[in-house]
């Protein structure tokens, strides 16, 4: 991963909800830099853990971030404390369809630094996104969690979603697929052999990282 340095010459995009003074609004709402993708990537790791929410936790990667923020700069929000520290983000994307009258805002990914729910940073965040959707062109917003995840549910009603209709994923372990097995074979065949100095046994090393149980049926809303 290419990392460029901030520089002054990059300065931070107005977006109309910064504070016309110089005195900083305590909760600052803007769009996301290339800085910021790191520290969004290590919040959204600490929300979105294997153990609450699988799929959330399986989707949510660097490289997309990433690509979402090339591809959809303008629709990646964060939210900063007076002290310029990340709080908070919103990354979306709007969906055309060609054959339709109806664009649709999706809200991809959204998460509040935990210690910090229930302040308004959420509605903040969504706010701000469905005002650049509209401007966008989108007509209708869609929005989608984990079915486990009752305080985001709550949250998106309490911000007037509704029409809840399920999608379900299905997992598939697919290490024990023949082509898998072939695959791993001649990775280990390729590998340079290494040679255990005597006396100290060999120890078998696993080929894939423990992770939560991969077979799982889980319903989402899509
Ligand atoms: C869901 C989440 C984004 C909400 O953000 P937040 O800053 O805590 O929400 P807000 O303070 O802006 O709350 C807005 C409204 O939703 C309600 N709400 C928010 N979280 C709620 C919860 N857990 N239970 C009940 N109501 C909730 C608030 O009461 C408030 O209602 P009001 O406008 O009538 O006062 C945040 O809790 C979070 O990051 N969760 C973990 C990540 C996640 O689930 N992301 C969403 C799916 S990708």
């Amino acid at each position: 991963m290419t990392h460029v340095a901030p520089s002054a010459s990059f300065p931070r995009m107005a977006t109309g909800d910064e504070n016309p003074s110089p005195k900083k609004k305590p909760i600052w709402i803007g769009e996301m830099e290339l800085e910021d993708i790191p520290k969004v990537f290590e919040l959204g790791e600490e929300l979105f853990t294997a153990d609450r929410w699988p799929t959330l936790y399986r989707t949510w990667n660097q490289y997309d971030l990433i690509e979402r923020f090339a591809s959809d700069g303008e629709f990646c929000l964060i939210a900063e404390d007076e002290n310029d520290q990340l709080i908070g983000f919103a990354i979306g994307t709007v969906i055309i369809k060609r054959a339709s009258a109806w664009d649709y805002g999706h809200l991809l990914w959204l998460g509040v630094r935990p210690g910090l729910a229930g302040k308004g940073i959420g509605k903040r965040l969504v706010a701000k996104l469905t005002d650049l959707f509209i401007e966008g062109g989108a007509r209708m917003m869609i929005v989608d969690t984990d079915s486990e995840n009752e305080g985001a549910l709550r949250f998106f009603r309490a911000s007037g979603f509704g029409q809840e209709t399920e999608h379900i994923y299905l997992y598939k372990n697919l290490t024990s697929h023949p082509k898998y097995e072939k695959k791993m074979a001649e990775e280990r065949a390729a590998r340079p052999r290494r040679r255990a100095p005597s006396g100290v046994p060999r120890v078998p090393t696993a080929t894939v990282p423990p992770e939560a149980p991969l077979v799982a049926v889980e319903k989402d809303d899509a």
